[in-house]
């Protein structure tokens, strides 16, 4: 790109003395239809529990989730991304209650969608909030993950999904082949119009600690890192890339957000997919607890934030801001 020289007087701050013309001449906006809200559904009925590392997140029982996906409908949120949450009774070696046809998020995809026909039900398709060893699939003799194994059981999940309504499936287990697997199975069981967002590029991230509170999701031994990325690597996360998008994925995510602001504009340059940016639980309890401790201005350390991840690239962001963002958007200024 060549770039015009400016005149040795040029100055920037002709621009910014006044708040319209800043208005006028900002570059990138955030807005509600922006975010998608990540959800836990619990069994039972009326129960809303807070996580205690997430301060402002619950765990929604189906009937708390679908009048919570009505504030998130007001206020012009165009869509959620369900995980369940069993007790140890229901987990087994492979995370079978995953895939059942009347399974926690089975049934919680079919209520939101008869509730809010609007409203985009995104699923994440993983099984480690399902197994009593906590990892993202089966596991081989050794405690090494199985993944023609684990293969077979997403495109099980994956038609349970589809048979309940779901718009979007969104595997995040990093499991070679993945995203074909669940491609060939959706369009095998004529379920074409089911879409899959890709977990394409995600790392062995410490950020995603808070979460497996909320999912009851930590692995019982070992960590992740013999199947999500190194935190150190960005060429790797081109390989990845690539493949999930020769495998049909219609759009692709780079997960975490903030600490990979870099991965987000590259994937934006070298792809026409639409880019989604995970901003994980770790990422919100770090300002959550900056905020509640007085140490940062919540409001508007959380819209630099989300603005940021939209500066670099992202069409989306995934969020658990996204409705605190909503109703900050939604009040002027
Ligand atoms: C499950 C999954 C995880 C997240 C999304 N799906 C956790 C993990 O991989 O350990 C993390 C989300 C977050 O931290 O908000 N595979
Ligand atoms: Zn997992």
């Amino acid at each position: 790109m060549s770039m015009i020289a400016l005149p040795s007087r040029h100055e920037p701050r002709r621009l910014r003395r006044r708040a319209n013309l800043r208005a006028l001449l900002r570059e990138h906006h955030l807005h509600p239809g922006d975010f998608v809200l990540p959800l836990f559904l619990i069994e039972g009925e009326g129960l809303r529990r807070e996580i205690a590392s997430m301060p402002g997140v619950h765990q929604h029982s189906i009937d708390q989730a679908v009048a919570f996906c009505g504030e998130a409908v007001r206020l012009g949120i165009p869509g959620v991304l369900l995980f369940g949450v069993v007790d140890n009774a229901c987990k087994d070696a492979h995370g079978s209650a995953s895939w059942a046809a009347d399974g926690l998020v089975q049934r919680g995809i079919a209520a939101i969608r008869a509730a809010h026909p609007q409203l985009l039900v995104i699923a994440d398709a993983c099984f480690c909030e399902y197994t009593e060893h906590g990892h993202c699939g089966v596991l081989d003799a050794q405690g090494d993950r199985d993944d023609s194994a684990t293969l077979e059981n997403l495109q099980r999940q994956a038609i349970s999904y589809a048979e309940a309504g779901v718009d979007i499936i969104a595997p995040s287990g990093m499991v070679d082949g993945m995203v074909m697997a669940i491609r060939e199975a959706l369009d095998a069981a004529r379920h074409e119009k089911v879409g899959i967002l890709s977990y394409a590029i995600k790392y062995a991230s410490a950020f995603y600690g808070p979460f497996r509170d909320a999912a009851d999701s930590a692995p019982q031994f070992g960590d992740r890192k013999g199947y999500q990325m190194d935190p150190a690597n960005r060429r790797e996360a081109f390989r990845e890339l690539a493949l999930d998008i020769s495998e049909g994925a219609d759009m692709v995510m780079v997960k975490p957000a903030l600490p990979y602001l870099d991965l987000i504009r590259d994937v934006r340059e070298r792809c026409d997919l639409p880019v989604a940016a995970y901003n994980v639980s770790g990422e919100y309890s770090m300002l959550k607890a900056a905020a509640r401790n007085g140490w940062l201005d919540e409001r508007a350390s959380v819209l630099e934030a989300l603005l940021g991840i939209k500066r670099a690239g992202a069409d989306f962001i995934i969020t658990y801001h996204a409705l605190d963002a909503a109703r900050w958007l939604d009040q002027a200024p």
